[in-house]
């Protein structure tokens, strides 16, 4: 079986960040997003992987992702020339899908605690040549949405219906075997939708109009779609809360205070502080005369002097200095600076792209 993540799209709800950065690249509890779906299609068994890619970032892609070799996976690079779809995606893909089923993975979604359970499903009933995967969700609205008949069988996959009958919703992983690349085929080959992409509801429709097997399985996991910033927080948070070991991997000072599951990375030099976890802190870190509170993910080679800081990520290189009021859910761009002069009157929230200054 082989496995397909998305690393391509316009991330325009992630701005200004995306303006200058990947969305798949920025971190929750200091790991960049794509690592989780990466990470749970390989502990699923499925090595073989193809992301696919805007033109332009390949070289990006590279450097973080290499070959797949870290992970012990084979990573074929597919580029998407539009962001046409999440159907276009399977249909730029078909030489590396070739006859094997497999699995997409949104590559913006966490399912936790992981996909395997589904995989395996998959894998070993061959009778059935796809699978819907659905969850419950309050605001199915804006999702993809089961419709089943009387007798509890799927009849269609509507996206973002107005009024959907209940609260079952599609996130962002499926499953199918071959006879989906025959979707964009010949006379009945689906069409773009009103918003101009090929859905991946059409690719269910297609199958199910033409006689295919689609088998409907709950996930009962946790799953989360970090896909705006308040929603990155929440992410975080829920990282943090699940995954977070605690280590302290550099010496600490007797000035400082540790509380609370805390990981500290190498070569940090932290002194006169308190850190309250759950707060995930990179390498080559400095804190001083600081506070550093929950929720918090501070990226490798930060620097954070005279401020207080909770419920935020700060990607790699932050500066963030003299700042008397709490910088509270804050999502800060690498290697940008967020300096006071000591009189700032507020709690300060911030949403910072790549290599900002700020003088607060
Ligand atoms: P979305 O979150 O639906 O879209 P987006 O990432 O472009 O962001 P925004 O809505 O803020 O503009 O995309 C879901 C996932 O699919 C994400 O990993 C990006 C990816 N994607 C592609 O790779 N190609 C595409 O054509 C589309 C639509 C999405």
């Amino acid at each position: 079986m082989k496995g397909l993540i998305t690393a391509g799209g316009r991330g325009t709800r992630m701005r200004p960040l995306t303006f200058s950065t990947n969305k798949h690249f920025i971190p929750l509890a200091n790991r960049p997003l794509l690592f989780y779906a990466i990470e749970e299609m390989v502990k699923a068994g499925i090595k073989d992987i193809g992301i696919n890619y805007n033109p332009g970032q390949l070289e990006e892609i590279k450097a973080v992702l290499g070959g797949g070799e870290r992970w012990g996976a084979k990573f074929t690079y597919i580029l998407q020339r539009r962001p046409l779809g999440l159907a276009h995606i399977i249909k730029v893909s078909r030489k590396f899908l070739g006859k094997e089923r497999f699995v997409m993975h949104l590559g913006d979604n966490i399912f936790f605690p992981g996909i395997k359970s589904l995989v395996d499903e998959f894998r070993k009933n061959k009778r059935i040549n796809a699978l819907l995967v659905i969850i419950h969700h309050p605001e199915n609205r804006r999702m993809g949405v089961p419709y089943f008949d009387k007798k509890g069988n799927l009849r269609e996959v509507v996206e973002k219906p107005e009024n959907p009958p209940h609260d079952w919703a599609v996130p962002g992983l499926y499953f199918f075997d071959h006879h989906a690349l025959e979707c964009f085929e010949g006379k009945g080959a689906i069409s773009p939708s009103a918003r101009g992409e090929l859905e991946i509801v059409s690719v269910y429709n297609w199958l199910l109009n033409h006689g295919y097997k689609v088998a409907v399985k709950e996930f009962k996991g946790t799953w989360k779609d970090p896909g705006k910033f308040a929603d990155w927080l929440t992410a975080n948070q829920f990282l943090l809360d699940k995954l977070l070991e605690p280590k302290i991997l550099s010496p600490v000072e007797e000035t400082v205070q540790i509380e609370g599951r805390v990981r500290i990375g190498r070569q940090c030099q932290i002194e006169n502080s308190l850190i309250r976890g759950p707060v995930i802190i990179g390498n080559r870190v400095r804190v001083k005369n600081s506070f550093i509170g929950p929720y918090s993910s501070i990226g490798d080679d930060c620097e954070i002097i005279n401020a207080k800081i909770e419920n935020s990520v700060l990607m790699e290189g932050v500066v963030v200095k003299n700042i008397p009021k709490p910088l509270d859910s804050c999502l800060i761009g690498k290697e940008s600076v967020v300096e006071g002069n000591h009189h700032s009157l507020k709690t300060i929230g911030l949403f910072v792209g790549n290599q900002c200054v700020l003088k607060l």
